[in-house]
C-alpha cells in the first residue's frame, strides 16, 4: 500500500479502548464507510494483492464481508460466504475455533468451492489467527488450496500469522499494529 492510503486508513480508524470487554482494545473500521473514495483505495489495494493469483475470494462473516465481496466483483471470480454458526442450510460443513474474547464456530456450505481451486480469505481483521485459520481450514478440507490471506489490520503482537504458517499462502495487511 502507498504510505498516503496508510495514513488516511489510520486517521480514520478509530481505537476504542476497553471494548468490548476491559483489556481489549477496538478498531473501529465504520468511519470508512463515510468515506467513499477512501473505500475505494482500500478495494484497488487489496484487488492489486490478489489479481490473476486466486480463483475465488471467502469473506468472513461479517467484517469480512464489507471488503470481500468488492474485492471478488473486481477480481471478476466468485464470492463465498463463510458464515457464523446456524445461519446457513445444508450442505455445509463446520471449525470451532477461540477468538480473543471467548469461543465460536464458522460454517461454509459444501456446494460452492470447487477443488484445486486458488483462494484468497479475506477479513478485515487479523487479531489471534483464530478465526482465520479455522476458515483456511473449511476451505482446504473442501479440496481447495488456500493461497493468499489479506486483511485491512493485522495485529502483530497477537502471533496470527503464526496460525496461518501451516497454509502455505500469501499473508497481506494495510496497516500493521
Ligand atoms: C473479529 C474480526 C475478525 C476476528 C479476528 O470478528 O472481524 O473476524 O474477530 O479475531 P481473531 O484473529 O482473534 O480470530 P468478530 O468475531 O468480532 O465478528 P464480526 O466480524 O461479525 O464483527
Ligand atoms: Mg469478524
Amino acid at each position: 500500500a502507498t504510505q498516503d492510503l496508510i495514513a488516511r486508513l489510520e486517521s480514520t480508524i478509530q481505537n476504542i479502548p476497553d471494548f468490548p470487554i476491559e483489556g481489549i482494545q477496538f478498531k473501529d473500521i465504520t468511519p470508512i464507510f463515510l468515506n467513499p473514495k477512501l473505500y475505494e483505495d482500500v478495494i484497488a489495494d487489496l484487488v492489486e494483492f490478489s489479481r490473476g493469483k486466486v480463483d475465488a475470494v471467502c469473506g468472513i462473516e461479517s467484517r469480512g464481508y464489507l471488503f470481500g465481496i468488492a474485492i471478488a466483483v473486481a477480481l471478476e471470480v466468485p464470492f463465498i460466504l463463510i458464515r457464523k454458526k446456524g445461519k446457513l442450510p445444508p450442505p455445509f460443513i463446520s471449525e470451532k475455533y477461540d477468538l480473543e474474547y471467548g469461543t465460536a464456530e464458522i460454517e461454509m456450505r459444501t456446494n460452492q468451492i470447487q477443488p484445486n481451486q486458488r483462494v484468497l480469505i479475506h477479513d478485515d481483521l487479523l487479531a489471534t489467527g483464530g478465526t482465520t485459520e479455522a476458515a483456511a481450514k473449511l476451505v482446504e478440507k473442501q479440496g481447495a488450496k488456500v493461497t493468499q490471506f489479506s486483511f485491512l489490520i493485522g495485529l502483530k503482537d497477537l502471533h496470527g500469522e503464526d496460525k496461518l504458517k501451516q497454509f502455505d499462502a500469501e499473508v497481506y495487511s494495510i496497516l500493521n499494529y
